[in-house]
């Protein structure tokens, strides 16, 4: 473990307190294995081996909390989720003490992270003093398509410029405590409400697999793919 001990070093948040119902696997989608571990676990090495993280903090399934601690190392701490993944977010968002001026977001569901995408995305936060915010993000490959009336097409919407947000997401925590305070629908990532605070946010593509698993053919991949 390479832990940034230095008391402003960006912390991070792992969204894991889903209860993963499309995923249909009986259990929080957080516990469920990956490739020999729980795919939280996966985030948990990734983000303790990046050299710019400092601390972690994991938004657990209301009921699972014991279970996600004894996957944790001393000092990484564990709060319940909320209803929503911005509730869990927020909920994790108010266990941060320290004077860290950035926070690296992750959704427990992409497991393929790695130390040295979190570290990339830290370092051209820290190179662009403007920007509120960096996110992993990839170009859509998919031509797209606007469904109307009865699965008809209605028009091809234009992909280019168009980007598929992932995690992880690093933020300025005032930049974000400041959103999440503003705002009072349910966002589905931190950037989108950092976003329309008028935040400039960047896009980073990982150059890399980092798929989310929402279904079992998800977790059929995530699994080949983190075996190797
Ligand atoms: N998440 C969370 N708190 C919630 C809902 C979601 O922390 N109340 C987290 C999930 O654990 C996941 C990430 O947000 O890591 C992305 O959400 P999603 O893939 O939709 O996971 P689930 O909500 O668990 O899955 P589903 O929507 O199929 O139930
Ligand atoms: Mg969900």
């Amino acid at each position: 473990m390479t832990r940034n001990r230095d008391s402003a070093a960006p912390f991070a948040i792992i969204a894991a307190a889903g209860s993963g119902e499309r995923l249909g696997a009986g259990g929080p989608k957080a516990l469920v294995e990956v490739a020999g571990r729980p795919m939280l676990a996966w985030s948990l090495s990734a983000l303790r081996s990046a050299s710019s993280i400092g601390g972690i903090v994991v938004a657990a399934p209301p009921g699972f909390e014991d279970a996600v601690a004894d996957l944790c190392e001393p000092g990484e701490r564990v709060i319940a989720g909320g209803a929503t993944r911005s509730d869990s977010v927020s909920a994790a968002l108010g266990l941060i003490e320290s004077d860290a001026e950035l926070v690296a977001i992750q959704d427990a569901a992409r497991p393929l992270v790695t130390a040295e995408l979190v570290d990339a995305l830290v370092a051209a936060l820290a190179e662009d003093p403007d920007a509120a915010g960096v996110i992993a993000a990839s170009p859509v490959p998919d031509t797209l398509k606007r469904a109307g009336e009865g699965r008809v097409i209605a028009e091809t919407v234009d992909r280019s410029g168009l980007w598929a947000a992932q995690t992880p997401q690093v933020l300025r925590t005032e930049a974000l405590r400041n959103a999440v305070d503003g705002s009072r629908n349910a966002a589905t990532d931190e950037a989108m409400l950092v976003e329309a605070a008028g935040g400039r946010v960047l896009l980073h593509d990982p150059g890399a697999p980092n798929l989310k698993v929402t279904t079992p053919a998800d977790l059929h991949l995530a699994d080949l793919l983190l075996s190797r």
